[in-house]
């Protein structure tokens, strides 16, 4: 009975958004962002979940409207967002003012290390808006995030 009751329950829901020219990883920059592609990142998210009982939805854009758009459609269905806006991290309130609006936890997630880079990379639109922020640890940043996740969610 209750193995049925646990079976009903819905799954968190987690979307990703990858900002734009994170299409490119794997060939982009490789000395920075590394050698794994997003196909292999999404794949390693998708994995995870399920091993953590957790939807996971993955979405890229290169275009900003489009970020927003998802943010905005995301409200009903999600329960966690995992985040890199990319280059919109340091110019978009457009993208800050659509995180505003949604009521769970955000984490904002950089490849690089944001802070250790050129001066413009040090400022993110998002960071006071985002639950946490997780940079510098590659691809791996990832998969910790949907661990943190969990455990904001659990909270
Ligand atoms: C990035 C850092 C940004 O400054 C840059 O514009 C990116 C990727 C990262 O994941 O390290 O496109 O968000």
């Amino acid at each position: 009975m209750r193995g049925a009751m646990q079976q009903s329950k819905k799954q968190p829901k987690i979307l990703v958004i990858h900002g734009p020219n994170l299409n490119m990883l794997g060939k982009r920059e490789p000395e920075i962002y590394g050698q794994t592609t997003l196909a292999e990142i999404n794949d390693r998210l998708q994995q995870l979940g399920a091993k953590l009982g957790l939807e996971v939805e993955t979405f890229q854009s290169n275009h900003e409207g489009e970020i927003i758009d998802k943010i905005q459609h995301s409200l009903e269905t999600f329960n966690g967002l995992i985040i890199n806006p990319a280059a919109y991290t340091h110019t978009s309130i457009a993208v800050r003012d659509a995180l505003i609006l949604v009521n769970y936890p955000i984490i904002e997630i950089h490849l690089s290390n944001i802070h250790n880079r050129e001066p413009f990379r040090h400022a993110s639109m998002i960071a006071d808006v985002a639950t946490a922020q997780i940079t510098g640890f590659g691809a791996d940043g990832y998969t910790m995030a949907i661990e943190a996740m969990v455990r904001l969610i659990h909270q």
